[in-house]
């Protein structure tokens, strides 16, 4: 499924994404810049934040108390905050639009 990742800044990446694969991964494996994944998804560093959007959120396996946890300490985290790192692509990500943090250029 095609998804466009946007950077703080404004500059846009559409990328193809294989639904079951993470979000971070797959924004790795394309080098979309401000998705770092310093731990490796091990819900250690939160440098894999990103901004989905409400209506895909509702529709996704909702965040583990694990990664709420680590979303508490993250910079700029807001109610559509996940790490990308424990989202699993899915059909539903087609079109969808994934801000990340002015902390992650
Ligand atoms: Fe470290 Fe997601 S990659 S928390």
């Amino acid at each position: 499924v095609r998804i466009t990742f946007v950077q703080h800044g404004g500059a846009e990446h559409e990328i193809e994404a294989a639904p079951g694969e993470t979000l971070m991964r797959t924004a790795l494996d394309n080098d979309v810049p401000g998705i770092i994944g310093e731990c490796g998804g091990e819900l250690a560093c939160a440098t894999c934040h990103c901004y989905l959007d409400p209506t895909l959120l509702k529709d996704i396996e909702p965040a583990s108390a694990d990664e709420l946890d680590m979303l508490q300490g993250a910079i700029d985290a807001t109610a559509d905050s996940r790490l990308s790192c424990q989202v699993l692509v899915t059909r539903g990500f087609a079109g969808t639009r994934i801000r990340l943090p002015a902390s992650q250029i």
